[in-house]
This record gives structure tokens, C-alpha cells and sequence, in this order.
């Protein structure tokens, strides 16, 4: 079965002083909160959940990506770090996950994705597509 894996970036939504990272940044805590419901998601082992640094999405904060083998990469942002929706914005980036699971290319149509899920950043076509084209 292909391995897939969900990015999810620990430095969006930092906060700043002196030129260094204090507190638990909007990155960290939207983490948290998925591997809580990763934990739990039916898809655990299928979806690796990997913080990353950064993915170039800084100034539309927060950012996860989808990537497996042989489909498009999407990269997704400003999923808002705040307490309050935390939960249900971890839980639309689960359920897109999902979807993207199931699409043998990975492409994700605008309309079916999750509200939360519709500020697309960048979409890299796989590489078989990639060196054919
Ligand atoms: S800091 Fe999150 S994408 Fe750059």
C-alpha cells in the first residue's frame, strides 16, 4: 500500500521577540491537536504525520501538505491556529486527507474539499507526470 504523509508546519503562527521563538507557536498547537484525532483516525497508518520547519506559506498561516507517491502534492494555508476551532480545523484537514486518500492522482477539486481546506498555496504534479510532460 502507498505511504502517505500529511506535513504539518511547527512555525507558522510564531511569536517573535529578539529575533527568537517564544511560546508554543499556532503551528505547534494545530499539531498537537492532530495527533490527538491521528491517534484515533482510521487512516493512522496509512498517513504519517510529519512536522516540517517551514513550507513557504508563511504569510498565509497555518500550513499542512498532503504528499504520497504518484500523486499531486498539495500544499494548504491559513488554517487558523485558534483555540476555539482547533479541533474542527484539525478535523477538516483529516477529513481532506481522507479524500485525497482516496483519489488514485490526489487532485482535489475546490468544491468538495472542507471549507477550512480551501486555501490552496501550491499543487505539484507527481513526478511520473512531472518528467512525461
Ligand atoms: S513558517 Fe509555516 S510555512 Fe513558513
Amino acid at each position: 500500500m502507498t505511504q502517505h504523509t500529511l506535513f504539518v508546519c511547527t512555525t507558522c503562527a510564531s511569536t517573535w521577540e529578539n529575533g527568537k521563538r517564544v511560546g508554543i507557536s499556532g503551528g505547534e498547537r494545530l499539531l498537537a491537536q492532530l495527533a490527538q484525532q491521528h491517534a484515533e483516525w482510521e487512516l493512522r497508518e496509512q498517513f504519517t504525520l510529519q512536522p516540517v520547519s517551514c513550507m513557504s506559506a508563511c504569510d498565509r498561516p497555518c500550513a499542512v501538505a498532503f504528499a504520497a507517491p504518484g500523486k499531486h502534492t498539495f500544499v494548504f494555508g491559513k488554517l487558523s491556529a485558534d483555540e476555539a476551532t482547533l479541533p474542527e480545523k484539525a478535523a477538516a484537514v483529516l477529513n481532506c486527507a481522507e479524500l485525497y486518500f482516496e483519489k488514485p492522482d490526489g487532485l482535489l477539486a475546490w468544491a468538495e474539499r472542507p471549507k477550512p481546506m480551501r486555501t490552496v498555496v501550491s499543487r505539484v504534479p507527481p513526478l511520473s507526470a512531472a518528467r512525461s510532460a
